[in-house]
């Protein structure tokens, strides 16, 4: 119910009644001083628009995933795919070394400036861009993300990473970002993707609260209406894409988004796509 009438309002209206909300939480931690991951300003908890939970303790489960599964290197040069506030770049700002690059690209100009101010002011070697694209979540107009080219060389990575964007993001921009991903990714490179990822277990066992029930151009979608909200995709057909785009090997981690029996390793499903 709450999250229908939340996704109900246009982008600008989500972001102001977060501010709302948080505001006297966020006064007191202005007044307390500003949490910092060394020398970093963090957002405050109405600036944070990238998903719930600690912001800075869910980056620094996954930076100790993109090394345990995805083979994170200190010398890698990294793509973060979806950059949004920085919440993965920061926790990798003490592990990559200032030689390597890392280059973030985001669809929302406000999170792109706030990750050039507080990032790259203090790790320049960290890079954020804006890219105008459309995605009915997140911003109020823009181009066809589905023809989108990623503003980068090939192979100019070693490692891509993009954690809760392929799980807003329709079919043919999932195809798209897979094929653009793999060309920018070096030979013996590694990609980090999360999902929300259909098999007999995790469809079977969806919560009640968080299922994918409005099946639309091959997709499983939660909301009726917007395609940006949270989307779910089939196994087969995924594996058939990352092969498609080049991607050889695919490892899926699972993860306990749903009741599914066995072992689970974080919230989303994780591919590592090499
Ligand atoms: C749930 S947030 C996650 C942000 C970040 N990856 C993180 O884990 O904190 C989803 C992000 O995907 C971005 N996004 C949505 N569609 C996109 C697209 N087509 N290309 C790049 N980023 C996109 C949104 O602007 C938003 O910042």
């Amino acid at each position: 119910m709450f999250r229908r009438a939340y996704y109900w309002l246009p982008p600008t209206g989500r972001r102001w009644v977060r501010r709302l909300v948080f505001l006297p939480f966020d006064l007191w931690h202005l007044a307390t001083g500003r949490p910092q991951y060394h020398g970093i300003d963090l957002p405050l908890r109405g600036e944070v628009f990238t998903g719930g939970g600690d912001f800075l303790e869910n980056g620094l489960i996954h930076k100790k995933l993109f090394i345990q599964l995805g083979g994170l290197l200190p010398e890698h040069d990294v793509l973060d795919i979806g950059s949004g506030l920085g919440r993965m770049a920061i926790p990798l700002t003490d592990y990559l070394l200032p030689s390597s690059q890392f280059r973030g690209f985001d669809i929302v100009p406000h999170a792109v400036k706030q990750c050039q101010d507080r990032i790259s002011r203090v790790c320049p070697n960290f890079q954020f861009s804006h890219v105008p694209l459309r995605n009915d979540l997140y911003t109020d107009g823009g181009e066809n993300a589905a023809l989108f080219s990623f503003p980068y060389g090939d192979a100019q990575f070693d490692f891509a990473l993009a954690t809760s964007v392929f799980t807003h993001i329709g079919p043919d921009v999932v195809i798209r970002y897979l094929q653009e991903s793999r060309r920018v990714i070096r030979k013996g490179g590694s990609a980090y993707f999360t999902f929300f990822i259909l098999d007999e277990d995790s469809a079977a066992n969806q919560r009640r609260d968080f299922s994918f029930k409005h099946p639309r151009h091959g997709a499983f979608y939660m909301d009726a209406d917007v395609d940006g909200a949270n989307v779910a995709y089939p196994w087969q057909w995924l594996q058939a894409q990352a092969n498609d785009a080049g991607w050889s090997e695919i490892n899926w981690h699972k993860g306990n988004w749903s009741d599914r029996p066995g072992e689970t390793v974080d919230y989303q499903d994780i591919l590592i796509l090499s």
